[in-house]
């Protein structure tokens, strides 16, 4: 079987087959969830607007085809995405960057500029194992990796130009009232001054009934001649409703820290080739619980998934189980016809 190869300077050294024969499907659309051949670029503006979108592209690897060959041109490759992405988020947002450690490093500024809030980065470890003892480290000249990042990112709201924590204060600022009656205001002794209207490291994003109660004090008792306050339209304050929607959701199983101890996928899950039950499919199939993770961590039933790097679709198919609505696209046909494979009927995995 001879591979299809479009650009030879970014040929894959991952993808090992095509298949004979293929659906020649353009999509698999069932339910809920939206399976999509072709460049996810051509796509997002038809997507309805994601709470959490599931990042899985180049690595700088050569990974499959269309992957760059080091860190070097991986901002390049993800600028295009990452504008639509911003374009599409709203502050209830998360993005999951999976990547290498050098690979996310040079997508980071990117990411930034456009808007991405880092948060936390997670490590998958997969342990030993993974190199099996036989890595010749004095050659190499370096520790063995048998890790992978998950860079957990939000999209930052802005109102009038201003970072939530920035704009907190200086609502509270025009008010006129004393910074130490925003304790009275919320009824405890310092937690209001010392965390929600702080301008450090210690902010907190103030929970929904401590905001109504700053917002009533404020438009109240404060400069009458400055009202609304707390308002984002300048016609009427934000109501709780409002505000529970200006920051992502964030759930953590319990136990859990930001290093996944996992081993690589292997077994049943892992899709091989159609010809060759002995060879994987994909270099680089996640497997379906990590993917499981941070879906469940980041949305809630019926929210949208965002998955721009199909690969075997494992985002969707856990966004499935997970009774999530998902939108995706896989540039390859045959890694498409394979992915889609994996939602019908009777198919384990
Ligand atoms: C790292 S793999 C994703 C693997 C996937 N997470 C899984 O578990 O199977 C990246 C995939 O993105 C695809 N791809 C690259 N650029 C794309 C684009 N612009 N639109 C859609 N798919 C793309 C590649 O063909 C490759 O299969």
């Amino acid at each position: 079987m001879q591979e299809k190869v479009t650009n030879p300077s970014t040929r894959g050294r991952g993808k090992k087959f095509t298949i004979d024969e293929p659906f020649h499907r353009k999509e698999w659309v069932n339910k809920n969830t939206h399976l999509y051949c072709g460049n996810s670029l051509d796509h997002y503006e038809s997507w309805k607007k994601p709470k959490t979108i599931v990042s899985d592209g180049a690595y700088g690897i050569l990974g499959f085809n269309g992957d760059t060959a080091d860190h070097k041109s991986i901002g390049d490759w993800y600028e295009g995405h990452v504008d639509a992405w911003s374009r599409a988020a709203t502050a209830e947002t998360t993005l999951w960057f999976w990547n290498s450690e050098i690979g996310w490093a040079a997508a980071h500024p990117i990411l930034e500029k456009h808007g991405w809030k880092y948060v936390n980065c997670n490590i998958w470890n997969k342990g030993v194992g993974h190199i099996a003892g036989n890595v010749n480290t004095s050659k190499i000249r370096r520790f063995p990796v048998v890790t992978e990042v998950c860079v957990q990112y939000v999209f930052e709201p802005k109102i009038n130009n201003l970072t939530l924590q920035e704009w907190l204060y200086a609502e509270w600022k025009r008010t006129g009232l004393t910074m130490k009656s925003a304790n009275e205001a919320c009824g405890v002794k310092n937690a209001a001054t010392r965390k929600y209207l702080d301008q450090g490291h210690l902010w907190y994003f103030p929970p929904v009934e401590i905001f109504e109660k700053l917002v009533n004090y404020a438009n109240l008792k404060g400069d009458q001649s400055g009202l609304p306050y707390f308002s984002n339209d300048g016609i009427m304050p934000m109501t709780g409703e409002q505000w529970s929607k200006m920051r992502s959701k964030f759930k953590c199983p319990h136990g859990y820290t930001n290093v996944w101890d996992r081993s690589a996928l292997r077994g049943k899950e892992r899709i091989k080739i159609p010809a060759n039950i002995s060879k994987s499919a994909h270099l680089n199939q996640k497997p379906l619980d990590l993917m499981r993770l941070i879906i469940e961590a980041s949305s809630d039933s019926s929210d949208v998934i965002w998955e721009p790097f199909g690969g075997l679709f494992s985002a969707s198919l856990a966004a499935r189980m997970l009774g999530r609505t998902s939108f995706s696209a896989e540039i390859d046909s045959d890694y498409f016809d394979l992915g889609a494979q994996r939602f019908s009927e009777g198919f384990l995995f």
